[in-house]
């Protein structure tokens, strides 16, 4: 079964043809990065202008790299939450067309299960169920992943996700938009130990998250070294910045995995890319004798691919859309409601 996926919940327009869940035929992701960077974020009325001119163009090159034409198509797939409104608008309403015109079904996709997705697409190995972190710049949740479309969220940030603190952490310290890349870059160069930094709690719930306090902490540290007239080396404070974000997400994660009883772990989301935090959780994954996964680093970002693979398995499960699907902003990924 051949699944046309369209991806295009932020600041990336992204079409892809995937067999079987498994078989990327073809994967174009259309970046506006360079564009938003200018502003210091993601401008959402230039995103969702954006998807509007490059959406036909990637959907045909996704078919052309494919050897395919929509006839050959079996079914669209579309990210239809969460995410920017104005920015899904687009993908979903085009995917609408596509499934009108041409009779195909329609296949609503929640982003964050996509990124759990690219799992499979990386590791065939890998099935339901285990434990997976998702990491990206708009969420940060510890998932139990049941079967293909069934989930638990048992651990959630309660302010800034860890993309986010990444991004606003990156920017106090001079670097462009998106920053967490270049603080990944930074930090191979520091020294991980110069900067005591705070690792925020939540009180009462050991799985969540907190990443608002760390984030300012960066900020302070900074306004004071400069009312002192003090330098701060962005090297190390970049290097203790992320050992800081790893030792949070990694010591969650493993507790919970012992509290749930998962062996096997796996990460999604941007942030997945960040190569301290892969080498982190391999070594203690490793320690505790758990089997890690991780999505290769070209299927961490927001691409289509991934949103194929899941299309696959809400097909198989019986997931269709009719004409009457809507985008929706927020939508939690143990409750999804076409
Ligand atoms: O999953 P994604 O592409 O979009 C969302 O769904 O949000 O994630 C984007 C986030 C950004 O915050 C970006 O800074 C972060 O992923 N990111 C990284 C790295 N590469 C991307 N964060 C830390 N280290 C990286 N290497
Ligand atoms: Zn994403």
């Amino acid at each position: 079964m051949k699944i046309l996926a369209i991806e295009s919940s932020c600041d990336e327009t992204a079409a892809a043809v995937v067999e079987n869940g498994d078989k990327v035929l073809s994967s174009v992701v259309a970046s506006q990065i360079a564009e938003h960077r200018l502003y210091g974020g993601v401008v959402p009325e230039i995103a969702s202008r954006r998807h509007c001119e490059s959406i036909t163009a990637v959907v045909s090159q996704a078919l052309s790299d494919a050897g395919l034409s929509l006839e050959d198509i079996d079914a669209i797939g579309v990210t239809a939450a969460p995410g920017l409104i104005g920015a899904l608008l687009v993908g979903v309403n085009f995917a609408k067309g596509l499934a009108l015109a041409s009779n195909k079904p329609l296949i609503p996709v929640h982003h964050i299960r996509s990124h759990i997705a690219a799992n499979y697409l990386s590791n065939p190995e890998l099935k339901p169920p285990f434990l997976c972190l998702v990491a990206s710049g708009g969420h940060s949740h510890i998932i139990e992943v049941l079967t293909y479309t069934q989930f638990r969220v048992i651990g959630r940030t309660r302010d800034d996700a860890a993309g986010e603190a990444y991004d606003k952490a990156a920017r106090a310290m001079g670097f462009p938009y998106p920053g967490g890349k270049e603080i990944d870059e930074a930090a191979g160069k520091g020294n991980p130990q110069a900067y005591k930094l705070p690792h925020p709690q939540v009180d009462g719930c050991p799985f969540d998250f907190s990443f608002s306090g760390l984030k300012t902490a960066v900020i302070n540290l900074l306004h004071n070294a400069e009312q002192k007239n003090e330098t701060v080396n962005i090297n190390d404070l970049a290097a203790s910045f992320q050992q800081t974000v790893c030792d949070i997400l990694s010591s969650k994660l493993m507790a919970a995995a012992q509290e749930f009883g998962y062996h096997n772990i796996a990460i999604a989301g941007g942030v997945a890319a960040n190569s301290g935090l892969r080498s982190r959780l391999e070594q203690d994954c490793r320690k505790n004798g758990y089997t890690f996964y991780l999505p290769d680093l070209s299927l961490c970002g927001d691409n289509a691919a991934m949103v194929g693979c899941q299309a696959y398995f809400e097909y198989q499960s019986g997931v269709r859309a009719n004409y009457n699907l809507n985008a929706a902003a927020s939508m939690p990924v143990d409750q999804v409601n076409w």
